[in-house]
């Protein structure tokens, strides 16, 4: 086996005499930098390597290798914003994150205001939401008084963690760096809450939490399946024989270990399956069962029926996945019956309930007004433009969903799961997921 070329994409072609499944896997260099390996090929044997940098996550399972680009492509740029390849809800509008604030310390309050709770961010983006949130709990500084609050954020990404630190934390006391630990970077808040970061959920201390993932899910590998007449066939990527240093969508000749990952049920054609949103999720919902606290995750998706959703973003336009991996931010839809399932057991869950809908609930026509009597022209027009992006059924209102993980106690005023006709109405009702009562 030996090294024949390198292509301008990062794309390494080895020599190899049969199929194997087994050799996939993570190879090393002799630099220290990481290598994805996987198979592919349709018309003869063969397999590549894509490289890829601080792999965060198990990847022992063949996927698509632009999405280890992808976790490249994370790694080391601010892609987010006007000037980058698209724009999160956080960054278009301050009431996203402020209704989201609310959002919390409405569950604190609902599940008996415990004297400390963490606040866990997955995949923070700029701390924008953060920062947003946090203002919130200043605001509301005389509810959360003799509450210990601490901020724990789960970040892959060395460049966001730098623009995280700007936005959140106090220059004149130092961050605490050490790249080698599990928390790799400490500091205080600009209200003086101690904040951690991580790259790793299961480094972050287990305690009562509040956790949230906007835009987190739909960023993790995915793997594609396509039912054939032989049955489920997961799609790979291959080199172009035709066309030098293209690649192309191939299928793999025999069942892949990801498999397991479909339901014996499934009636579509497509599907997307993602092993780590799953994990994620049992442990989000193990933690939870443990030690309360409730999770809010928000992201583009569906109910298990959408099905060929993967797809690139460059400069805020559709790119071709297939072209310069590495270079784009790479999506799918997240499946939230798939996230619902790995809960069940441990936690309860509700929704996904669309973006235009939690938002209403939880009051943004209220702030919205607040907001606008007290800004000038040119403040009120982005308000509104904001507004209009979040809401509009046709841009992120639906678009977007909201799922929440909780204690089954929360929902159902006790610790073991209730079928649904023996439950009863809860005396406090999750906000957001049905009207918020304003007090
Ligand atoms: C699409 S951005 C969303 C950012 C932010 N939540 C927002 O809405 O503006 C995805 C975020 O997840 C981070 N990320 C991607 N893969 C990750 C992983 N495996 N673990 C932790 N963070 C990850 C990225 O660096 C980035 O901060």
């Amino acid at each position: 086996m030996g090294l024949r070329r390198k292509s301008p994409v990062g794309i390494w072609k080895y020599e190899f005499s049969t199929w194997r499944v087994d050799c996939v896997g993570i190879a090393s260099a002799s630099n220290g930098s990481m290598f994805w390996v996987f198979f592919s090929g349709m018309e003869g044997p063969g397999f590549y390597c894509f490289r890829i940098k601080h792999c965060p996550c198990s990847v022992s399972w063949i996927s698509l290798s632009a999405q280890q680009s992808h976790l490249g492509y994370y790694v080391y740029r601010d892609m987010l914003g006007e000037k980058g390849d698209f724009i999160t809800s956080p960054e278009i509008s301050q009431i996203f994150g402020e209704l989201l604030g609310i959002w919390f310390i409405s569950e604190w309050m609902a599940t008996g205001k415990n004297a400390a709770f963490q606040l866990v961010e997955l995949g923070p983006g700029r701390g924008t939401l953060a920062g947003d949130i946090l203002r919130v709990f200043s605001q509301l500084g005389s509810v959360l008084k003799n509450c210990d609050i601490s901020i724990h954020l789960v970040e892959v990404s060395r460049k966001l963690s730098e623009i995280q630190a700007l936005t959140l934390t106090e220059e004149k006391i130092p961050l605490e760096r050490n790249a080698g630990s599990p928390v790799y970077m400490k500091g205080v808040t600009k209200s003086g809450i101690p904040i951690s970061w991580y790259r790793d959920l299961h480094d972050v201390p287990k305690g009562h939490s509040f956790y949230l993932a906007h835009e987190f899910f739909d960023v993790l590998p995915v793997h594609k399946f396509q039912k054939t007449p032989q049955g489920w066939r997961e799609v790979f990527i291959d080199i172009d024989p035709q066309v030098s240093d293209k690649l192309r969508f191939v299928l793999a000749p025999c069942v892949t270990p990801a498999e397991v990952f479909i339901q014996r049920d499934e009636m579509r054609d497509h599907v997307e399956v993602c092993p780590e949103a799953g994990i994620i999720v049992q442990e989000l919902s193990q933690r939870i069962a443990l030690t309360g606290g409730a999770a809010l995750i928000a992201d583009y998706g569906h109910d298990g029926t959408k099905t060929d959703t993967f797809r690139g973003f460059c400069g805020h336009k559709l790119h071709d996945v297939l072209t310069a991996p590495g270079t784009a931010d790479l999506t799918a839809d997240v499946d939230f019956s798939y996230l619902r399932r790995m809960a069940e057991g441990q936690v309860a869950s509700l929704g996904p309930i669309r973006q235009q809908m939690f938002l209403k609930n939880m009051g943004i026509d209220v702030r919205l007004k607040v907001l606008l009597d007290k800004s000038d022209e040119p403040a009120r027009q982005q308000l509104l433009q904001g507004y209009d992006m979040l809401m509009n059924p046709k841009k992120m209102g639906e678009r977007f969903n909201f799922f929440a993980l909780l204690p089954h106690q929360r929902l159902h005023g006790r610790s073991h799961p209730m079928n649904a006709c023996q439950s009863k109405p809860s005396v406090s009702p999750v906000a957001g997921f049905g009207e918020l009562a304003w007090r």
